[in-house]
């Protein structure tokens, strides 16, 4: 029988200080994730200097509690993985470094992670079966991509946002709404209270058989919605809105999802991401899956949200193929697929 492999992991690209400990890529010791909402939800959103602040603070305890929830030791672990962009480059910088530092003094192998291939690695956690090939949507609070997952590390980007990202859709919306932030799953509650067929926003498909998205043009026509409201002195059914607005972008999430899992002919659509929590696009993609014989897989929404776990499994295939980083890694704030 070989050798376990075990990864701490670290991912402090936004608003969550996390580290996991991860066996073999799939197996999930401990998932640590210290969330910043709190604090940020004062000021509508993630202040960057705050969150690098709150990480050099957060992120030693972080890691004591994710090797003794794992009941291993420093000693124990094979390989460092760290998330090293896309992200906030400050907060960036403080998971980078500290995970720097435990490599080159415990002599481990260092590996950066792209946190987008962190993301859908978090279907290997959840669904122990999956490999690629499989279509997958990544849709967070950053991006908002297509991606044809070829084999481990093999990526086609098949689409991407033209402008907004999904999350960062719901993230305004919710705030015009007057909602709070983060938007994505408070507009999902207050959705289900609501009429998805109430008001008819614009759904962007863009070219006949064309795989990007844009946002801005949906996110205009809720403004502009409220806005005539309020000049009439009326108050917007929020729920109605809500509901409307979620609908039109799950609408659009989903049928490209298939149709790109079909042209490529997955028998897999898979969701990942902060937006993957989302339960009318999982019903909705399910429903829509079912009918063309394409199954479709989403992770645990803690697995959905930033997490260091996910990096753990894409920094075990990363070691499997040999891909460490060198010590003079720097933080890469835009680092693409
Ligand atoms: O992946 P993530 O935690 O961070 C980024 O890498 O951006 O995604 C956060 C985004 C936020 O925009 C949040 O509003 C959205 O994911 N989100 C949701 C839901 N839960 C989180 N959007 C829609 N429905 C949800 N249930
Ligand atoms: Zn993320």
């Amino acid at each position: 029988m070989e050798k376990d492999t075990v990864i701490l992991a670290i991912e402090s690209s936004c608003d969550e200080t996390s580290a996991a400990l991860v066996k073999n890529g799939r197996e999930v010791l401990s998932n640590i994730i210290s969330s910043q909402i709190n604090i940020h939800k004062k000021f509508g959103g993630v202040v960057p200097e705050v969150a690098s602040r709150k990480h050099i603070q957060n992120i030693s305890g972080v890691i004591d509690l994710a090797l003794s929830q794992g009941g291993l030791k420093l000693d124990d672990v094979d390989a460092i993985a760290v998330t090293y962009g896309p992200g906030l480059v400050g907060a960036l910088l403080i998971g980078l470094t500290t995970a720097k530092a435990l490599a080159y003094a415990r002599k481990l192998p260092l590996i950066g992670v792209n946190h987008i291939e962190g993301h859908i690695c978090a279907n290997f956690i959840e669904h122990k079966e999956l490999e690629p090939p499989f279509v997958c949507l990544v849709a967070s609070g950053g991006h908002s991509h297509i991606v044809n997952v070829l084999g481990h590390g093999k990526y086609e980007i098949m689409g991407m946002t033209r402008d907004d990202a999904a999350g960062e859709a719901f993230d305004k919306i919710a705030r015009a709404l007057g909602l709070g932030y983060p938007g994505g799953p408070l507009v999902d509650k207050i959705a289900r209270e609501g009429n998805p067929n109430a008001i008819d926003f614009p759904r962007a498909y863009l070219e006949e058989g064309s795989y990007d998205f844009s946002f801005s043009g949906i996110k205009s026509a809720v403004l502009n919605y409220l806005n005539s409201l309020s000049m009439k002195d009326l108050e917007p059914n929020i729920a109605d809105v809500s509901a409307s607005f979620q609908q039109a972008v799950v609408d659009v999430l989903s049928d490209k999802l298939i149709a790109a899992a079909e042209a490529k002919g997955s028998s897999y659509a898979v969701l990942a991401g902060g937006v993957a929590a989302n339960s009318k696009l999982r019903e909705e993609l399910s429903n829509k899956g079912l009918k063309k014989g394409i199954k479709v897989l989403y992770p645990n929404p803690i697995l959905c949200t930033d997490n260091a776990a996910m990096i753990g499994s894409a920094g075990y295939y990363k070691l499997l193929r040999g891909e460490t980083s060198p010590m003079n890694l720097n933080a890469v704030p835009n680092l693409t697929l």
